[in-house]
């Protein structure tokens, strides 16, 4: 199949791209229309081409598989520098996605033509890198520093409708019309407009506003993108063009953008798990019962998607809070009879759950989906009771519901294909994250949550400071170290927990006082001015307090811990190496389908630095002696805590890590 077809309209040649499904440009795309270019420019019968697309999309940026290595020739400048070489004009004809080397492209033509659906945007600052084939430089040069500044640094994609309004489209027209008249357009065109004509201006006064609040550390691509716009427009289009190539180019081999590749095709693996064979049931009216943070949040959440939704509580005090109008409530179970999904946030007790779930199947149709929110609880024991446990599985999403894009969705082992596909396709139509999981406590994200927060507890009881554990997460690239989260979320959840699950603790494992002893002493967190910092009157940001070291003291002395001084970097490596360690293991359990899922969950629910791509994949990345020494380092702060790691201690990496990072790095 030929990757580029060319049909001639009078003398205009159209040369159409045809790589579905969205015409993402590769090395064999890029080749087709180089060669193309060059045949037409040789035709003394055509006057002027039309560039369009066989199919829904003019060209949704490149195949990002091919970043990770040299790229091979012709590259996109070229092709579009083939474009700038011709003597007649070139008009794109623009429908569905114009994203990144696909917005360069038509930046190198002449004119551009839309119609009212399309959507044009670079998408690179996302992929750690910028736009390399002459878009900062071309649009810059077409709309403006200011407005091209926005584009490439946002990222974001714009509509035909603006992209009219600040001429990055030349006119807009009906899908039925886009050839007819882009046909015409190029006919009429007398002048070539190549954009690298254009003549460089001078110094753009406002440059501090453009560059204004952009980040420097962690994503410094963002701001070089910004500064390619602002300085490019004072340099020759070829000097300028050169630079962002070679920046383009640089930025491409980091960790970073390695890093924000790997997850784009860990959340595309992830999804295909839910694309169920048995096609999405509609889901349009939503019971939620539990009117407490988690329920509250989710009503809102499917009321801003569109869903009808009811919510039942028992408690009307609860269902007070719930203001949205569009939202019902009601204190008894009948309000859900019509709903074709429940999800159930009542309070975190098994008992509880179950007793809900057999009155629900009393009043919901037959049907109907019901789901759990359950954080940690064996969702095959919650099903146990239930008449049809086929329609069941949890749901798990993270607090605050609408803002955190991460969801796990838990099949139990009775949950048929229709129940798991629905909740697939409900999480992606509310524009989550969703990753597959297996039952177990915690699932994937709490689970490797947990013993992250773990270990920073073992280190403060080692002799670390919670606040030099904050700072050295910080400054690995979490927006909150673990003890100021702690604080913000409040202790008394985990706290109750702990208690819960006291009589079944293995005495053998290491259990750290400190976090139960401020609980005792009414330190809930920021919620009540103390926790792991104190917040005199109302600070945002906790400050140390000394009657949690005299805690923090005890403790040590309670545990027969010697304090010592703690770097850094001994606190992140292990901290990196319990996250992988609980990675490893819920790997080995089945309750993660994959080791990407681990970083997908943990960079979408848990905000850890996606530059980093994840606990595994920023792990993979240090050489094997670094990952010896912390995992034997994690292993010997709790040797029964931690069996998956035993081997460490014979200076190997474990086998269950092993194949963890084999199957990040593949
Ligand atoms: P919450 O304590 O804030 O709210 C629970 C609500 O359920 C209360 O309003 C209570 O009156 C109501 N309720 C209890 N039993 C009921 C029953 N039989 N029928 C109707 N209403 C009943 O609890 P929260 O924090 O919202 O958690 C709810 C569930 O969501 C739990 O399973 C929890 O593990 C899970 N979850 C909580 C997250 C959080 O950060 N709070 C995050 C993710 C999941």
């Amino acid at each position: 199949m030929s990757l580029v077809t060319v049909e001639t309209v009078g003398d205009v040649a159209v040369l159409s791209i045809d790589n579905p499904p969205v015409n993402a440009g590769n090395s064999a795309q890029r080749s087709a229309l180089f060669d193309a270019i060059a045949v037409l420019g040789a035709r003394t019968d055509v006057s002027a081409i039309v560039i369009t697309t066989a199919g829904r999309h003019f060209y949704a940026g490149s195949d990002l598989r091919e970043f990770d290595l040299p790229l091979s020739e012709p590259q996109l400048p070229a092709v579009i520098s083939a474009l700038d070489g011709l003597t007649i004009p070139v008009v794109a004809a623009v429908r569905g996605l114009v994203l990144g080397g696909g917005l360069e492209l038509a930046l190198g033509c002449d004119a551009r033509i839309s119609t009212p659906t399309t959507e044009l945007g670079f998408p690179e600052v996302g992929f750690g890198i910028v736009p390399g084939a002459g878009g900062t430089v071309r649009s810059a040069r077409l709309i403006g520093v200011e407005s091209a500044a926005d584009l490439v640094t946002t990222g974001r994609r714009i509509g035909a409708a603006e992209a009219e309004k600040i001429g990055l489209v030349d006119a807009v027209v009906p899908d039925s019309e886009l050839l007819e008249r882009a046909v015409a357009w190029a006919a009429g065109l007398r002048s070539r407009r190549r954009l690298v004509d254009v003549p460089s201006s001078a110094p753009f006064a406002d440059r501090a506003g453009v560059t204004a609040g952009l980040p420097r550390r962690h994503r410094p691509n963002v701001r070089i993108a910004a500064e390619l716009v602002v300085d490019g427009i004072e340099l020759s289009a070829t000097d300028a063009l050169a630079v962002e190539r070679k920046t383009f180019d640089d930025l491409r081999i980091t960790d970073e953008s390695n890093s924000l590749r790997y997850l784009f095709f860990a959340r595309q693996a992830a999804a295909k798990d839910l694309r169920g064979s048995s096609g999405p049931s509609r889901l349009e009216r939503v019971g939620v019962i539990g009117a407490g943070t988690m329920g509250a949040g989710l009503a809102a959440l499917f009321a801003e998607h569109g869903y009808r939704v009811v919510v039942v509580d028992g408690n009307t005090d609860a269902l007070a809070r719930i203001t949205e109008d569009s939202i019902t409530t009601s204190t008894l179970l009948d309000a859900c009879a019509e709903c074709d999904l429940v999800i159930e946030a009542v309070f975190e007790d098994m008992a509880v759950k179950q007793d809900l779930l057999q009155n629900l199947e009393k009043t919901v149709r037959d049907d109907a989906v019901l789901a759990s929110n359950t954080s940690y609880l064996d969702l095959d024991e919650m099903a146990e009771r239930m008449l049809h446990p086929n329609r069941f599985a949890g749901l798990h999403f993270f607090n605050p519901a609408r803002r955190n894009p991460l969801v796990e969705v838990i099949p139990a082992a009775k949950t048929d294909e229709r129940t798991r596909s629905a909740l697939g396709s409900l999480a992606s139509a509310m524009g989550k994250v969703a990753i597959v999981s297996g039952v177990g406590d915690g699932f994937v994200g709490n689970r490797v949550y947990a013993d992250y927060r773990a270990q920073a507890e073992i280190l403060v009881e080692d002799g670390a400071t919670p606040a030099q554990v904050d700072q050295a997460m910080g400054e690995f690239g979490m927006a909150v170290g673990p003890f100021a989260v702690a604080d913000m979320s409040g202790l008394d959840i985990a706290w109750s927990r702990r208690k819960r699950l006291a009589p079944d603790r293995d005495p053998d494992c290491r259990y750290v006082h400190i976090a139960d002893r401020l609980c005792e002493a009414g330190r809930l967190g920021k919620k009540v001015g103390a926790g792991w910092y104190a917040y005199p009157d109302g600070a945002g940001r906790g400050i140390d307090d000394p009657a949690v070291n005299a805690i923090i003291d005890e403790c040590r002395a309670a545990a027969g811990s010697t304090p010592r001084a703690i770097d850094a970097d001994e606190i992140r490596m292990r901290i990196l190496g319990a996250m992988v360690a609980g990675a490893a293991a819920v790997l080995a359990s089945g309750v993660a389908r994959r080791a990407s899922d681990v970083d997908v969950a943990l960079t979408e629910g848990f905000a850890f630095p996606r530059h980093r791509g994840g606990p595994v994949k920023a792990f993979s990345r240090l050489n094997e002696s670094e990952q010896v020494r912390a995992l034997a380092a994690v292993h010997s702060s709790d040797p029964h805590g931690y069996p998956i790691l035993a081997e460490s201690g014979d200076g190997v990496v474990p086998s269950a890590v092993r194949r963890l990072l084999d199957e990040a790095t593949r």
